[in-house]
């Protein structure tokens, strides 16, 4: 383990649902303090990556590390306690528990510390803090997604994985979960993103990878993949 070493990198990965692979030997790394992001088209295996980083499906081949350690395989309960949190698609917070007690859950393998912690996150996340106490099943779903972001934040996890995080969010919503993101990645958390809306998500992304078929297609600075019309063209479709 070196200090220098990526908050996450992934090598080789190769996993799937028992058939064939859905994803083959994809390659990414994620920085502290940087938003990374994965493109692609509908059905890439964006989601299938996060999945076998997070520790929900088990790779076939291939190896992850958090902050130089080998986490290849590890269940999703035991990669929390090793600095990998992640926020399912769907927002999953305890509808009848308050937001305040949802957070608490949140940091269950916290040795200490969880009511700092609480209170840190209202900084970050105003909007909860003023309703701490109403539970989740009240809730706009702009609110518990903020919810589900601040839940998987409460064991200060290194690594941050979010799929679609705006998925069937109001539009106005976005906005304002990308000024979230970057205040998360701004406490240096390496955040690994998938979004819907790609252009948006390549200006925000420091680095960003184009998943086609389960591979990796090609990288860069996601600005400089934003202002390559034929890489937009080719492998991100049409841009929303
Ligand atoms: N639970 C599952 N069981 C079997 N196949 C799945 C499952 N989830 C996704 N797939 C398949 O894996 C492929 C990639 O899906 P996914 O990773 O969700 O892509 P993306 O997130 O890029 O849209 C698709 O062909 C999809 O049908
Ligand atoms: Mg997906």
């Amino acid at each position: 383990m070196t200090s220098d070493a990526p908050a996450l990198e992934v090598v080789g990965l190769t996993a799937g649902y028992g058939g064939p692979p859905v994803i083959e030997s994809v390659s990414i790394a994620a920085n502290r303090g940087a938003i990374t992001a994965i493109v692609g088209p509908n059905g890439a295996g964006k989601s299938t990556l996060l999945k076998a980083i997070a520790g929900l499906i088990r790779p076939t081949a291939g190896s992850v590390k958090v902050l130089g350690v080998d986490v290849t395989g590890l269940p999703a309960e035991k990669l929390v306690r090793k600095g990998v949190a992640y926020v399912p698609q769907v927002a999953n917070v305890f509808p009848e528990l308050t937001i305040r007690e949802n957070l608490d859950m949140g940091g269950y393998s916290r040795k200490a510390g969880v009511r700092e912690r609480i209170e840190q996150l209202f900084k970050l996340f105003p909007d909860l803090a003023a309703s701490s106490h109403r539970r989740a099943n009240t809730l706009s779903g702009g609110q518990r997604t903020m919810l589900a972001l601040a839940r998987g934040l409460m064991v200060d996890p290194p690594v941050l994985i979010l799929d679609e995080p705006s998925a069937g969010l109001a539009p106005k919503f976005q906005g304002l979960i990308w000024e979230r993101i970057e205040a998360i990645k701004a406490t240096n958390v390496a955040v690994l993103v998938i979004e819907q809306n790609t252009r948006e998500t390549l200006r925000h992304a420091q680095w960003a990878y184009v998943l086609v078929l389960g591979q990796n297609r090609l990288e860069g600075p996601g600005q400089k993949l934003l202002d390559d019309e034929e890489v937009v063209n080719l492998y991100v479709g049409r841009l929303s």
